[in-house]
C-alpha cells in the first residue's frame, strides 16, 4: 500500500474486557530502554509508575539510576530516583514518547465519520506498530537530509532511520526479538505510558453501564405501578 497504512494489530487490551499484558509491557520498556530511548523522550511519566508493571521498589530504584535528572536545589546533574520523571527527547526532532499512542490514530472513516474508530479503538498503538515495521528499505536526499520510506507515515518519507532489526534485543523472558514483536510490544508499552489507568476507567465504565441499566428497570416499573390506578 501507499502512506497512511496501518495494520489492525490484536492487542490484549482492546474491548471491554481487555486489559495490559504484564509481560508484554516489560518487554516494550525494554526496547524503549535500550532502543528508543537513544533518541525519544518520556517526560510525563514518572518512573515510580513502574511498579505498576509488577517490577519491585528496588528494580525501580536501579532502573532510575540510569538516567541523569538535573536537581535545581543542587545546580547540577545526579541519577534519577523514582520520584523523578523519565528523561525528555535527547535528539533533534524526536518527538517525546509519553502520549503518542494517544496523539495518532491508526482509524479513520469511512468519510470521517470515525466509525472505524468507535468499533476498532483510535489506533494510536496500530500506527505506532505499523510505522515501525513498514519501512520499505529505500532512502530519498532532499534538502541535505536523509529521509527514509514508510508506508505508514503520512507522506511516506521519515527522517527518523528504521530503528528495528531481528534480534535487536535479547528479551529477559526468551521472547523471539523479530522485528514485529518489538514494534507490538513497544507499541503496547506506549499505550500503557499515554494511559496509564485503563483498566480502571474501563471496569468504572462497566460498573457506570450495570447501574444505569438496572435504574432504568427500577425507574420503569415503578413508572408502571404509580400511574397503574390512573391510566
Ligand atoms: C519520530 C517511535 C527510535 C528519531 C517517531 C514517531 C514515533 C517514533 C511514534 C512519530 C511519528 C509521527 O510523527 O507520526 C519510535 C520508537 C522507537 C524509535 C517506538 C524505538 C523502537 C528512534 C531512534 C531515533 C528516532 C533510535 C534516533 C536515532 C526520530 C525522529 C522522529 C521520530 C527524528 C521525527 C521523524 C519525522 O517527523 O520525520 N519515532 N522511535 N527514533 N523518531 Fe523515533
Amino acid at each position: 500500500g501507499g502512506a497512511g497504512h496501518v495494520e489492525d494489530y490484536a492487542f490484549s487490551f482492546e474491548g471491554p474486557f481487555g486489559t495490559y499484558d504484564q509481560d508484554q509491557l516489560q518487554r516494550g520498556l525494554q526496547v524503549y530502554t535500550e532502543v528508543c530511548a537513544a533518541c525519544h523522550g518520556l517526560k510525563f511519566v514518572p518512573l515510580r509508575t513502574l511498579e505498576d508493571l509488577g517490577y519491585s521498589e528496588e528494580q525501580v530504584r536501579a532502573y532510575s539510576a540510569q538516567f541523569e535528572t538535573f536537581d535545581t536545589e543542587l545546580d547540577d546533574f545526579r541519577a534519577s530516583i523514582p520520584s523523578d520523571h523519565f528523561p525528555e527527547v535527547t535528539a533533534v526532532g524526536a518527538p517525546d514518547l509519553s502520549l503518542m499512542a494517544k496523539a495518532r490514530a491508526g482509524f479513520h472513516g469511512p468519510a470521517g465519520t470515525g466509525i472505524s474508530q468507535l468499533i476498532n479503538g483510535i489506533g494510536g498503538p496500530e500506527y505506532i506498530a505499523s510505522l515501525l515495521t513498514h519501512y520499505t528499505g529505500e532512502e530519498e536526499e532532499q534538502a541535505g537530509t536523509i529521509l527514509y520510506k514508510n508506508e505508514t507515515f503520512p507522506g511516506g518519507l521519515i527522517s527518523m532511520a528504521p530503528p528495528l532489526s531481528d534480534e535487536l534485543v535479547e528479551y529477559a523472558d526468551g521472547t523471539p526479538a523479530t522485528v514485529e514483536q518489538m514494534a507490538v510490544d513497544v507499541a503496547a508499552f506506549l499505550m500503557w505510558t499515554a494511559e496509564p489507568k485503563m483498566m480502571d476507567r474501563k471496569q468504572a465504565g462497566l460498573t457506570a453501564v450495570i447501574f444505569l441499566i438496572l435504574l432504568s428497570v427500577l425507574l420503569y416499573l415503578t413508572n408502571k405501578k404509580l400511574w397503574a390506578p390512573i391510566k
